[in-house]
């Protein structure tokens, strides 16, 4: 990767955050659901990948339940994933990703939901198949899931507040 550092979130980050990810989608929509995100207190892990001394690229991972006959399982939704339009294609969205996914299995999480192209997120091993069974207002063709040993593969997911006001 292009000389960047990925390192957690940190409070002092978030006007950096909002703008950076506004400057990823050239719009504010995704900004503002990561700030109500973490206003909400549902972010499970957020990582920036700082260059040059700012902000290059950021992930975050919420909360998300998937509720099934009588049982609750506590999953994560990747949303939003951005990279600086300067920096793209530097491998700066994959050592997010990546990093990501090293922390989150190794705090126990068992599934990662996440909504894009599959040609993209195929190369973390998300794949269609886990993801097909589950009822959501999401449900659909870019909806994939990555588990990490045994996890729920039916139930509806209910993501984090935020989602609800998009
Ligand atoms: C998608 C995004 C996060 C990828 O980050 P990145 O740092 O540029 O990606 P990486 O350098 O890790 O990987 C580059 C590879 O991803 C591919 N890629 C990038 N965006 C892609 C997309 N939207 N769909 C499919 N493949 C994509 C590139 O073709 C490249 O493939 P290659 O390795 O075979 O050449 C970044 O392009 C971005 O911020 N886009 C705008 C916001 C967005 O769409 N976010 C995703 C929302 S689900």
């Amino acid at each position: 990767m292009s000389g960047a550092i990925v390192r957690t979130a940190q409070t002092g980050d978030r006007s950096a955050i909002h703008a950076l990810v506004e400057r990823a989608f050239g719009q504010a929509l995704e900004a503002d659901l990561v700030d109500r995100l973490a206003a909400d207190g549902d972010v499970v892990l957020e990582l920036v990948a700082e260059k040059d001394g700012g902000l290059a690229g950021h992930v975050l991972f919420s909360r998300l339940i998937i509720e099934g006959d009588g049982v609750s399982c506590a999953a994560v939704a990747l949303a939003p994933l951005g990279v600086d339009p300067d920096s793209q294609r530097t491998g700066i969205g994959a050592a997010l990703v990546e990093e990501a996914h090293r922390r989150l299995e190794a705090a126990g999480e068992k599934l990662s939901v996440v909504l894009g192209d599959p040609a993209y997120y195929s190369r973390f091993g998300y794949r269609r198949g886990p993801a097909e069974g589950f009822s959501s207002d999401y449900q659909c063709d870019a909806l994939q899931a990555l588990a990490w040993g045994v996890a729920p593969t039916a139930g509806r997911l209910v993501y984090a507040h935020a989602f609800a006001v998009l």
